[in-house]
């Protein structure tokens, strides 16, 4: 090993340092953005490195690097560009769309060497070693189905397929049949076999599983499903490292596979599924229609926008707790202004963010930092559950399902969700558009709590028309 290699593989070392670094400070709002740019700089670390190895030692050569460049500049700026223009309540589909090139990619690079290894080498048993290809074949069957999976989840949550569970008749059979054809070819070549035509024959069964397993799930599990296709990315990537010899690679793929999976897992967890549960599908066919369970009876009391500014200017503890809503509305900055009005009449405010409020893991954190409302306001779940009992008015904006007591009760669709403790509030006030059901497609019991007023409106709107309210007093 030259010097100039063990100067690359320090790099190397350095830039995945910067993934582990980068990933501990998303840990919290406050350094997010830091952890972020820590990571994106630990990856130019490991490009960068990568180039200077290849073309140092002339197994590049100019044509291919060129087209490297010109394949990072345009992806880039189109990345750059997506990620700078998409709507938050976008942002899942374009997580998928950035996963099917990330699963698709890292197949390719299998793909590729399997088929160079195959002419280069005689086709005789056992010429591509087993430690070649087993992450050969897993990085081609994860990435394919990640490929395909993703831009189908990704097209639905678009709108551009049903949103609806897809259900083929006998489809479970093929998904069953594709994963048994790609497991007897993934043997056969195991078994030391080498054979290209083998090769496709797993990566038609891969793409066609991705699409057959994705079909049948409801766009509202979407995010779930995504999150566990980025978690197939990551494993995808780390078999490429493992394919290409490339360490840097492996440790990059192995952080978002495990992170992707740990995610996947606490969604499911926060909404009380298993995720075979949502994989098998049926559940979550979007907002609105999955069958409902009757309110159990009481009567919908409607609230003035001036009886509501009273009651807001004039309590001492006000928790809001903004849901999915709030983000269609975008309605980030006017709370934020309602909040530090009410604050310098010297009420306390702070928000409570349940784990799964909104469409995506960290929906509500990344709204609410986006309009500047200072991180320690933002009140976790379990932390501030026991507050709602000390809450003299709960402004719940754009949440549904997150608070539906129905969920503490069995056999409702949300049974078993934790959710936050809205109904312990003294007072509460609901802003949204109409009686209109959550994701879960169930009517909420929380709104005919004798204790809640509905303030029916765009959440926009409304909490303008608050503020404008709460400076006329
Ligand atoms: P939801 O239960 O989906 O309710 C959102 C409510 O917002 C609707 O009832 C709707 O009522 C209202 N709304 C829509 N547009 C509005 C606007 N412009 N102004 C005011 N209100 C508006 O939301 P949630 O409480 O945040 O719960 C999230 C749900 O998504 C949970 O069931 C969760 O399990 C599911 N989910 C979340 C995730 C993640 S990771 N966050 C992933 C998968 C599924 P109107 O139509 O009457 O206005």
């Amino acid at each position: 090993m030259d010097l100039l290699d063990t100067i690359v593989r320090l790099v190397w070392l350095l830039g995945a340092a910067g993934f582990v670094f980068g990933l501990m400070r998303m840990n919290s709002p406050a350094t997010a953005r830091n952890g972020n740019l820590i990571s994106a700089g630990g990856m130019a670390l490991a490009i960068g490195g990568t180039a200077v190895l290849l073309v140092s030692n002339g197994s590049i050569s100019t044509t291919a690097l060129l087209i490297i460049v010109a394949g990072i500049a345009v992806g880039g700026g189109l990345g750059l560009y997506m990620a700078r223009t998409v709507k938050m309540t976008a942002m899942p589909q374009l997580v998928s769309l950035f996963n099917a090139v990330g699963g698709g990619a890292a197949a390719l690079i299998a793909i590729d060497d399997y088929i160079r290894l195959a002419s280069v080498q005689s086709l005789l048993p056992g010429s591509i070693p087993l430690e070649v290809s087993i992450p050969t074949v897993l990085d081609i069957v994860i990435g394919g189905i990640t490929f395909t999976g993703s831009i189908l989840a990704s097209g639905k949550l678009m709108g551009i397929i049903s949103g609806k569970p897809i259900k083929v008749p006998g489809g479970q059979l093929v998904t069953l049949a594709l994963a048994l054809i790609t497991a007897v070819a993934a043997i056969y070549l195991w078994a030391g076999n080498v054979s290209v035509p083998i090769l496709f024959v797993i990566i038609a069964a891969s793409l066609i599983f991705g699409i057959t397993m994705v079909l049948p799930i409801g766009g509202a599990d979407m995010p779930v499903v995504i999150s566990l296709l980025n978690s197939f990315t990551g494993t995808a990537v780390a078999m490429a490292g493992f394919v290409l010899g490339n360490d840097v690679l492996i440790i990059a793929g192995a952080l978002v596979g495990a992170s992707g999976a740990i995610l996947t897992k606490l969604m499911a967890d926060a909404m009380n599924r298993s995720v075979v549960n949502i994989m098998i599908g049926g559940f979550g066919g979007g907002e609105g229609t999955v069958g409902a369970v009757g309110a159990e009876g009481g009567s919908v009391r409607s609230l003035g926008m001036d009886d509501a500014a009273i009651q807001l200017a004039y309590a001492q503890n006000v928790i809001i707790v903004p849901g999915y809503g709030l983000a269609v509305a975008q309605a980030q900055h006017a709370v934020r202004e309602l909040a530090e009005l009410l604050e310098a009449r010297g009420v306390n405010v702070s928000y409570a963010i349940h784990p799964v409020a909104g469409r995506m893991p960290g929906h509500m954190n990344v709204l609410l930092a986006e309009a500047n409302v200072p991180y320690p306001q933002l009140r976790e779940m379990d932390d501030i559950n026991p507050e709602f009992d000390r809450c003299d008015v709960a402004l719940v904006i754009g949440a549904n399902d997150v608070t539906n007591p129905a969920a503490r009760r069995a056999g409702t669709p949300v049974s078993g969700m934790p959710i936050l403790d809205v109904d312990h509030a003294k007072s509460i006030i609901v802003i949204k558009r109409s009686m209109g059901r959550g994701y879960a497609g169930i009517d909420n019991e929380l709104y005919v709590n004798p204790k809640t007023g509905m303030l029916f409106a765009d959440a926009k709107q409304g909490l303008a028309d608050l503020v404008a309210a709460v400076k006329a007093l």
